[in-house]
């Protein structure tokens, strides 16, 4: 038997990818009903040997469907995610919107599937950057009991959406034989070619600068999810974490610098034999590391360079690259599905 599936923003970078993950996973699905906005109504998704034509989101939109992946902007899945409950779907919401809220798990599986149990019809996926570093604290918490985490991120273009993998490779295009002029701080001034996306160019430039500013204390939002969502996950509410995220002029797969301190040493061999048993991660020993255009397409959360920090007791330092748009969003999304219906927990609760 198999089930009725919606994907919300089935044309997003995201959206894009649940599609294929469904399909390589052999995701037991019935029906497929695609939603965009009005700017994709009509298009065609290939699904199955198939296509499916893309609707917009309107009354009715979810009735008859068990499950409904919302892979759109959280002011959407903050209107249309409820609405897809009440209509009787289970829905893992990929975006912000209900990250935050006690009454919904934020789930990933390697981790803390046993969240799922207390599901109320919607189950949070968190933020890319959380996705790929939660899978390698995690072992590293229970085997040493961590203390503080520091990350710097460098952070690909298809983690803010296809309009920012396109600004990308438009400006790269257009700066490509101004190799003088990049060499000139004024060129980064406005007005610059192209950038709609982001406050400065991106292309053959880092932006110190992931999402708005959330207020007084100089976090950026994604630092703020970071943050948050990391103690949740981990189930450690008063964890300290010192993130600055950064974006970079990749296309896919994010990268994380980590300094994980913990309350018990870990030598570097002993976390290398923790994290080579891992679930989700694989592990690069020694001097070896991944990069993203080594694991884009790929499943694990890769990790590397895993080393002693030389600046502090008691302190690892080591090397993170994930695929923002697997583990980082589909892969993990169709997981939940999975332990959802391995545990007979897809439905929702009356
Ligand atoms: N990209 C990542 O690595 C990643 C990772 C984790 C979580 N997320 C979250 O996943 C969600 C999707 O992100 P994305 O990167 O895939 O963005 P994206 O590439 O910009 O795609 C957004 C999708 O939402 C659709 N959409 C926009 N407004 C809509 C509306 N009013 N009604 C129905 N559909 C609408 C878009 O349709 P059109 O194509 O017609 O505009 C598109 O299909 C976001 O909440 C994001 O924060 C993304």
């Amino acid at each position: 038997m198999g089930y009725r599936v919606g994907i919300v923003g089935a044309t997003g970078v995201a959206g894009s990818e649940i599609v294929r993950v469904l399909e390589e996973r052999a995701f037991a699905v019935d029906e497929l009903r695609a939603f965009a906005s009005p700017r994709s109504e009509g298009r065609q998704i290939p699904f199955g040997g198939s296509t499916v034509q893309c609707r917009v989101l309107s009354d009715g939109a979810f009735d008859g469907l068990d499950l409904v992946l919302m892979e759109a902007p959280a002011e959407v899945a903050g209107v249309w995610a409820p609405r897809a409950v009440a209509a009787g779907a289970v829905v893992i919401d990929n975006s912000s919107a209900f990250r935050y809220d006690e009454a919904v798990p934020l789930v990933v599986p390697e981790i803390n599937n046993q969240d799922l149990a207390r599901h109320r019809g919607m189950i949070a996926s968190p933020n890319c950057t959380t996705l790929a570093l939660v899978p390698v604290l995690k072992p590293l918490d229970d085997a040493g009991g961590l203390r503080r985490v520091v990350v710097t991120s460098y952070q690909s273009v298809s983690g803010t959406g296809h309009a920012a993998v396109a600004e990308l490779e438009q400006q790269t295009r257009a700066f490509m034989d101004r190799t003088e002029q990049l060499a000139r701080a004024a060129f980064a001034q406005p007005p610059f070619d192209g950038a709609v996306v982001y406050p400065k160019p991106i292309a053959f430039n880092v932006i110190p600068q992931a999402d708005d500013f959330t207020g007084d204390d100089g976090l950026t939002k994604e630092e703020w999810k970071l943050i948050v969502e990391t103690r949740k996950i981990l189930n450690r509410p008063e964890l300290s974490v010192s993130p600055f995220c950064v974006r970079v002029p990749v296309v896919v797969g994010h990268s994380l610098a980590v300094i994980a301190e913990t309350e018990r040493t870990l030598s570097p061999a002993a976390a290398e034999e923790i994290l080579g048993s891992a679930p989700g991660v694989t592990l690069w020993t020694g001097q070896t590391y991944p990069t993203p255009l080594d694991v884009a397409g790929t499943d694990g959360t890769h990790v590397g360079r895993v080393r002693k920090d030389p600046g502090a007791d008691k302190a690892l330092a080591l090397w993170i690259s994930s695929d923002n748009l697997r583990k980082g969003a589909a892969l993990n999304n169709v997981q939940i599905a999975e332990a959802l219906l391995e545990r007979d927990l897809l439905r929702v609760p009356h």
